[in-house]
């Protein structure tokens, strides 16, 4: 992994002003993620991690500071990022290929290669023989593991997942959270995870961050250790490192919610 930023927020804050109020969301958000590295964002509801994802996916100018991708600053939504959220947001009257290759033909890019590399992924993602469903048909754990192929299609650099797994049941989660990670792995993928999760956090990523919030700022940042990182999610449960380092991010957010 190299260590030249990819992704940098440049001293990021941001209000949202409604006309009742002004919210400070973020406050001197500062940190910089490098190409092929899975960050999660940790921190109490409101703490802002939904924002700094909508910063990076162009949907929100911040108030200061700056948001670089490479070394351009962040005008807008871009093919580069993909958004993945918790609802799946599949059109429930199309089918799941329909569904897979509505962004491509939105945005123009259905060629007969894309449209082969989405029919691989289904296929990878267990999901072959399931095409031309309907999302009705399939379970919740099938239907986010075709917003998935969606949002890998358009072959992102960056991909935004705001708790993708977080409406599964345990055993679904703790599958898909495999077979995420092993994907993006796979095609070298930048990520940014938000959860509440913090297992998840730990057993995914390479670097956690711990937020706070009123307003938003970054507390701590966590690596994860080596032995972590280079074990599958599931696994990565059963090692040492992983109850210690648990224990040390549950006390963080703990002194929070005081
Ligand atoms: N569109 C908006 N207009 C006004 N205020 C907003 C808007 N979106 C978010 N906020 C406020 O900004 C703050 C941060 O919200 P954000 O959604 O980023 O938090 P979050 O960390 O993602 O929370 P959660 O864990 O509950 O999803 C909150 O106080 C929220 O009320
Ligand atoms: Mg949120």
């Amino acid at each position: 992994m190299s260590s030249v930023p990819f992704i940098q927020l440049d001293h990021v804050s941001h209000t949202y002003v409604t006309n009742k109020e002004a919210i400070t969301a973020l406050d001197n958000i500062h940190f910089s993620i490098t190409k092929g590295e899975f960050v999660s964002l940790v921190g109490p509801s409101g703490c802002g991690k939904s924002t700094i994802l909508s910063c990076l996916a162009g949907l929100i100018k911040p108030t200061f500071g700056r948001v670089l991708i490479g070394d351009q600053e962040v005008q807008g939504p871009s093919h580069q990022v993909g958004y993945m959220l918790q609802s799946d947001y599949l059109f429930e009257w199309s089918t799941i290929i329909q569904n897979v290759l509505v962004g491509l033909e939105v945005m123009r890019m259905a060629t007969k290669e894309r449209v082969h590399y989405a029919n691989y992924l289904l296929h990878e993602m267990g999901l072959s023989s399931f095409k031309q469903h309907y999302p009705s048909q399939l379970s919740g754990g099938m239907r986010q593991r075709a917003a998935l192929v969606r949002t890998l299609v358009s072959n992102p650099e960056i991909l935004l997942l705001d708790e993708p797994f977080s409406a599964l049941d345990y055993q679904t989660k703790l599958k898909l959270e495999d077979l995420v990670s092993e994907t993006l792995k796979k095609h070298n993928k930048t990520a940014i995870l938000v959860t509440h999760d913090i297992g998840e956090a730990i057993a995914m990523s390479d670097r956690i961050l711990i937020l706070d919030h009123s307003p938003g700022r970054i507390k701590e940042e966590v690596l994860v250790p080596e032995t972590i990182r280079h074990t599958l999610p599931f696994r990565a449960r059963e090692a040492k490192e992983y109850h210690e380092l648990f224990q040390h991010i549950w006390k963080e957010l703990d002194q929070d919610e005081t």
